[in-house]
């Protein structure tokens, strides 16, 4: 048990950090950055740069890393928090990688239009086999592309949260004295809902846990994981909100809910036998979908998986999925220039392309805006599986009685994605009371809107994963 938590929401493009500092206080996220208070404050960027232009390689993190451009010499990482996650293929692949590459019809062509004579080609096939043998006889197997991308990115983590936890203590060490040690306080991390089994025992969680004991963080005793489809649902569904019994340990669901949707179905279980929230968060390696179901029988819940209902998923589709669709229909050097974008470029790109329907214009690179229809095509494409996913996970959760729409993360900013969202959670019998978003659109006739604060449509995980909701010692 832990009567304090940090939660750690490592996302792919941004992490968020939210602090739980007792039982009943509110789960609130933590702020970094100078004097004047901006939402950006909320979320410290993923990205990695190693700087290997000196005598040693430099890590370097935050907005120094978002400015950086890639070069010989200049590694920068972003997006890899995918690595950990994504299903390592079994450990020897049939072909080692290298000799695929080797071997490929693509690097003969390429040897060719270099001139490079077929018995250099031959050559060097013959001495990357030999290495792959000298690898084998050594006992080891040729670990695949996958299993190496996952030790990277493991290594990574190290530095990065132990970079995490600095910014992270130091801003603590700014909040009104409370007398906390805040460097004992235990961390649960949040992992995307893909594969089976209880979150803690995935490959890429232990990676991930193990990542974050070694960068310092004490781990949570009892429940160091949980997914993120489940935290941002009680995130975004809490506000942050934490109530316990005073002299009991038992959480007060109803004071939890007070300022959400949900509370109907608290206060008047008679006439309300079932309330549903449907949250749906598009980031930028997945879309993560949450069905929370409550059907409580009064105002102290005591058996709450009775009470609450989850159905959840992630689906590897996000925003980056859409910078691939458009890379993918661009002339090599544009694509190049694409993929060349500095962190913060990136931001400015998708928010023009994707969210506002503009036009980027930079020397060697000119894509979006109205007449652009490739662009347009490959946003079209990616809504379209995004409502597929969303449209059979509807399929799979019958209707509850009362239903509300939640959409978070920086995805459902684009227009395009919560519109092909909205339409696909409204299928199989599905309908809303209310749809809650961090977008003020006029939703279609008949519906409500609730807009979400952006530290709540981002904030989501990082809040609900602090809450008491997963301290199972207080119910
Ligand atoms: N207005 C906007 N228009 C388009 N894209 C945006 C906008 N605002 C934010 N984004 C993008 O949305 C992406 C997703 O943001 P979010 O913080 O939800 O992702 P994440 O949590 O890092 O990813 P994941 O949860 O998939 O690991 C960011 O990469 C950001 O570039
Ligand atoms: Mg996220």
């Amino acid at each position: 048990m832990a009567d304090r938590v940090f939660c750690i929401d490592f996302g792919s493009s941004y992490t968020k950090v939210a602090l739980r500092r007792d039982p009943s206080a509110d789960a609130e996220l933590i702020r970094h950055g100078g004097e004047t208070v901006s939402a950006e404050d909320y979320w410290f960027p993923s990205t990695v740069v190693v700087d290997r232009t000196g005598p040693r390689p430099v890590p370097e993190f935050g907005e120094r890393a978002l400015g950086r451009v890639a070069d010989a010499r200049v590694e920068v990482h972003r997006d890899w928090k995918k690595w950990l996650f994504l299903t390592p293929a079994p450990a020897a692949a049939a072909v080692p990688p290298l000799d695929a590459l080797l071997r490929s019809d693509e690097f003969r062509t390429l040897a060719a239009k270099y001139q490079v004579p077929a018995v250099a080609v031959a050559s060097l096939q013959q001495l990357a086999t030999a290495a792959t043998g000298l690898y084998s006889a050594a006992g080891g197997r040729m670990p695949s592309v996958e299993t190496q991308q996952q030790a990277f990115a493991a290594s990574l983590a190290v530095y990065f949260f132990k970079w995490v936890r600095d910014q992270v203590l130091a801003a603590c060490a700014k909040l009104p004295t409370t007398g906390l040690k805040f460097d004992e306080i235990p961390v649960r991390v949040t992992v995307p809902a893909l594969g089976d089994g209880p979150p803690e025992t995935r490959p890429g969680a232990k990676a991930l846990a193990a990542a974050l004991a070694k960068a310092g963080w004490p781990l949570h005793p009892d429940r160091p994981v949980v997914t993120e489809p489940y935290s941002n649902a009680i995130g975004v569904l809490t506000g942050g909100a934490n109530a316990v019994a005073p002299r009991r340990k038992v959480i007060l669901l109803g004071k939890m809910f007070s300022n959400g949707p949900l509370i109907t179905v608290m206060k008047d279980p008679a006439h309300y036998p079932s309330y549903r929230a449907l949250v749906v968060d598009i980031g930028s390696f997945t879309t993560d979908l949450a069905a929370v179901t409550f059907a409580p029988n009064g105002e102290t819940v005591e058996d709450l998986d009775a009470a609450v209902g989850v159905t959840q998923m992630s689906l590897p589709l996000g925003v980056t999925d859409l910078d691939d669709a458009v890379r993918s229909g661009l002339p090599a050097e544009k694509a190049a220039a694409l993929g060349q974008l500095t962190g913060r470029d990136r931001e400015d790109f998708r928010r023009m392309v994707y969210a506002d329907g503009k036009g980027y214009r930079r020397p060697g690179l000119s894509l979006g805006g109205p007449g652009d229809e490739a662009v347009k095509a490959a946003i079209a494409g990616v809504a379209a599986k995004v409502a597929e996913a969303v449209s059979a996970f509807c399929e799979r959760t019958p209707p509850a009685f009362r239903q509300e729409l939640i959409l978070t993360g920086g995805g459902s900013l684009v227009p395009a994605l919560r519109d092909a969202v909205q339409s696909a959670a409204a299928t199989h019998g599905h309908s809303y009371v209310k749809t809650h978003a961090p977008f003020a659109k006029k939703p279609p006739a008949g519906t409500l809107v609730n807009r979400l604060d952006d530290r709540t449509a981002r904030g989501g995980s990082a809040i609900g994963g602090a809450s008491i909701f997963f301290d199972r010692d207080f119910y």
